[in-house]
C-alpha cells in the first residue's frame, strides 16, 4: 500500500538497527545488508523484536506490525539492494571500507539513488570525492539510539546537489525526526557544539579550580545539564572521546578552542576509560557509579560580620541566610569579618583587589546558578581558612548545597557557558547551519534545557562577551577570543538568535 521510496541500509551494528527501524516504522520497504553473514537477519530480528515488545504494550497495533514485519527484507548480497532509492550506510568508521563501499554501490543501484552515509567524524566529501555521482552522495548522522533521539543531521558535501538535501530532509521528517541540514565541518553541528562542555570542563579541572565531581554537580544541579562533562566521558569511554577530541582539533586546523586537554592521554594510556573499564573520573562497582563523599560543612561561628556586595543578584538573599542564622549584617566591607562579591567574569582577587576588599576576608558566589539551587563558592588566593569556613557553612545554613572552588575568571559555570555559546556563535557565523536548526540540534542531539544562542540571550550577551574577555585576559589563551558574531551582536543590543541580513 506504499508510495514510499524504498531504502536499502549498509551495516546492521548499533546506527544500522535503529535506522532499519525508524524508516521501516514510517512506512518505507527497507532492506538491510551487513558484510557479516547472518548479521543482517539478526538485525531485522532484533527490530521486529522491539516492536512486538510495542504491540505487547499496546503502543504499536498488531496488523501494523505485520505490515511493517512484510516490508523489512534482508538483502544476502549487497546486489540485493538494487532499486533502493536511498542506501544509508552505518558500517564500520574507516574511510577506506565507506569508499569502496560507495564505489560498489554506484554499480548495484540506479543512477538516481542517493546515498547517505551515518559518519560521525570522517568527510563526508571526501566519501564523496570517490563516487562518480557525488551530487547524489551526503551525510545523514543519527544519533544513538536512532529511534529515540529525535534528530538528524543532513550533510551537504561540497557537491551534493540540493535535491538529494531535500530528499534526506523529506524522508527523515516524514519519520518523525527532526531534520537539521549542516555544512560538511568537523563535528557536524551537534558534536561541535558539543566540544565546548568537554573542553572547558577539562581546563577547568587541568587548572585545579575544582575536581570532576564538582564541575558535574555545578553544571547538572545548577545550570540544568542532564549529565556533566565527566559523568558523559565515562558513559562513552574516554578512549572513544579522546579519539573523537583528537580529531575534531585536527580538522580544525588546530583551533585553540578545541585544543585536548593534556589530561587526556594519560588517563586513557592507563585504561581509566569510564563505565566500561570499571574506573574513570569516577569508580564504578557492579556497573554503578560510586560518588565521591562531599566534604561535610563545618560549624557556623557566632557573631560573624559579614558584608555582601549590594549590586550583586542574591545580594538581599544573602543578607537574609545571614540574619537568619544570626549573623550581624554590616554596612561597611571594612567592618565586616566575611566579604561576600558576586562577579561575572572577573576571578575573585582581581574583584577583591578593584572594589579595594581585604582578599583574606574575601569570597565570591557564583552570580549564574540560581541561587536556591546550588552555590558556588570562590576563594581567593589569600582567603583564609576561617572565612572559607565560616562562608561555606553561612551558604549551606539552609540546606542547599555548597562546592567550594579556587579562584577563576569565570567560576566554573560562567566558564562553561560562556565557551558554549561563543562555539554557537562561531558555528552561526561561519554558516555552518542556519541558527534555527543549529538551536534545535543541540536541544534533540545533547538534551541542553536551552539552544546555545538562546542561552546565551537568557544569561545576556554582554555577560557572555565579559566573562570571555576576563578569561582572555586572565590565561592569554587564544581559545577564549569571542567571536565577531557575538561581539556585532552584544555592540548593536540584537540578540545573539539575530540572522544576517543577506540570509
Ligand atoms: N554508535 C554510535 O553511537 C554512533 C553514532 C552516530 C554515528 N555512528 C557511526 O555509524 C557507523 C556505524 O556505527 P555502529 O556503532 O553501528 O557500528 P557497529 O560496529 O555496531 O556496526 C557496524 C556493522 O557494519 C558491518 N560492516 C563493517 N564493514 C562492512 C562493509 N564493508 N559492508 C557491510 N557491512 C559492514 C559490521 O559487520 C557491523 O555489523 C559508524 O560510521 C559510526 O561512526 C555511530
Amino acid at each position: 500500500m506504499t508510495d514510499k521510496i524504498s531504502i536499502g541500509v549498509v551495516g546492521a551494528g548499533a546506527m544500522g538497527r535503529g535506522i532499519v527501524q525508524l524508516f521501516a516504522q514510517a512506512g518505507h520497504p527497507v532492506r538491510c545488508f551487513d558484510a557479516q553473514p547472518g548479521a543482517a537477519a539478526k538485525a531485522v530480528e532484533f527490530v521486529l523484536g522491539m516492536l512486538q515488545r510495542n504491540v505487547e504494550k499496546g503502543r504499536l497495533a498488531a496488523n501494523e506490525y505485520e505490515h511493517i514485519r512484510a516490508r523489512l527484507a534482508v538483502a544476502e548480497e549487497l546486489a540485493g539492494l538494487a532499486g533502493c532509492q536511498v542506501v544509508i550506510e552505518a558500517i564500520v568508521e574507516d574511510l577506506g571500507a565507506k569508499r569502496a563501499l560507495f564505489g560498489q554501490l554506484e554499480s548495484v543501484l540506479g543512477e538516481s539513488a542517493v546515498l547517505a552515509t551515518n559518519t560521525s567524524s570522517l568527510i563526508v566529501s571526501d566519501i564523496a570525492a570517490g563516487c562518480s555521482r557525488p551530487g547524489r552522495v551526503a551525510g545523514l548522522h543519527f544519533f544513538n539510539p536512532v529511534p529515540l533521539m529525535k534528530v538528524a543531521e543532513v550533510i551537504a558535501a561540497v557537491r551534493t546537489s540540493p535535491e538529494t538535501v531535500r530528499l534526506l530532509k523529506s524522508i527523515t521528517e516524514g519519520a518523525g525526526h527532526r531534520a537539521v541540514v549542516t555544512a560538511d565541518q568537523p563535528g557536524f553541528l551537534v558534536n561541535h557544539v558539543g566540544r565546548g562542555l568537554y573542553t572547558e570542563g577539562l581546563r577547568v579541572v587541568e587548572e585545579q579550580v575544582a575536581s570532576p565531581a564538582d564541575v558535574d554537580d555545578i553544571l547538572r544541579e545548577g545550570m540544568g545539564f542532564r549529565m556533566g562533562p565527566f559523568e558523559l566521558l565515562d558513559l562513552t569511554g574516554l578512549d572513544v572521546s579522546s579519539r573523537v577530541m583528537t580529531s575534531i582539533y585536527e580538522q580544525f586546523q588546530h583551533e585553540p578552542r578545541f585544543r585536548p586537554s593534556s589530561l587526556v592521554a594519560p588517563r586513557v594510556a592507563a585504561g581509566l576509560f569510564g563505565r566500561k573499564s570499571g574506573e574513570g573520573w569516577y569508580r564504578y562497582e557492579k556497573g554503578e557509579l560510586v560518588k565521591p563523599v562531599p566534604r561535610g560543612a563545618p560549624a557556623l561561628p557566632a557573631g560573624l560580620k559579614v558584608w555582601t556586595e549590594p549590586e550583586g543578584p542574591a545580594a538581599s538573599a544573602l543578607r537574609t541566610l545571614a540574619a537568619n542564622a544570626g549573623l550581624m549584617v554590616v554596612e561597611r566591607a571594612a567592618d565586616a569579618d566575611l566579604v561576600i562579591i558576586q562577579p561575572w567574569g572577573m576571578d575573585a582577587t582581581t574583584s577583591a583587589l578593584s572594589l579595594k576588599l581585604d582578599p583574606s576576608k574575601t569570597v565570591a558566589v557564583d552570580p549564574m546558578t540560581p541561587f536556591e539551587l546550588r552555590r558556588t563558592l570562590m576563594l581567593t588566593a589569600a582567603t583564609s581558612s576561617q572565612v572559607r569556613d565560616a562562608a561555606h557553612a553561612l551558604l549551606t545554613s539552609d540546606g542547599v548545597a555548597v562546592t567550594v572552588i579556587n579562584d577563576s575568571a569565570g567560576f566554573v559555570a560562567q566558564r562553561v557557558m560562556a565557551t558554549i555559546v561563543n562555539i554557537a556563535a562561531n558555528i552561526a557565523q561561519r554558516g555552518i547551519a542556519s541558527v534555527a536548526d543549529l538551536e534545535d540540534s543541540v536541544k534533540l542531539g545533547l538534551g541542553y534545557p536551552h539552544g546555545p544562542l538562546a542561552w546565551g540571550d537568557r544569561i545576556g550577551g554582554a555577560r557572555i562577551l565579559a566573562i570571555l574577555k576576563a578569561q582572555q585576559q586572565a590565561t592569554g589563551d587564544p581559545r577564549y577570543r569571542a567571536s565577531p558574531w557575538l561581539l556585532r551582536r552584544v555592540a548593536l543590543g540584537l540578540s545573539l538568535t539575530t540572522p544576517e541580513v543577506t540570509r
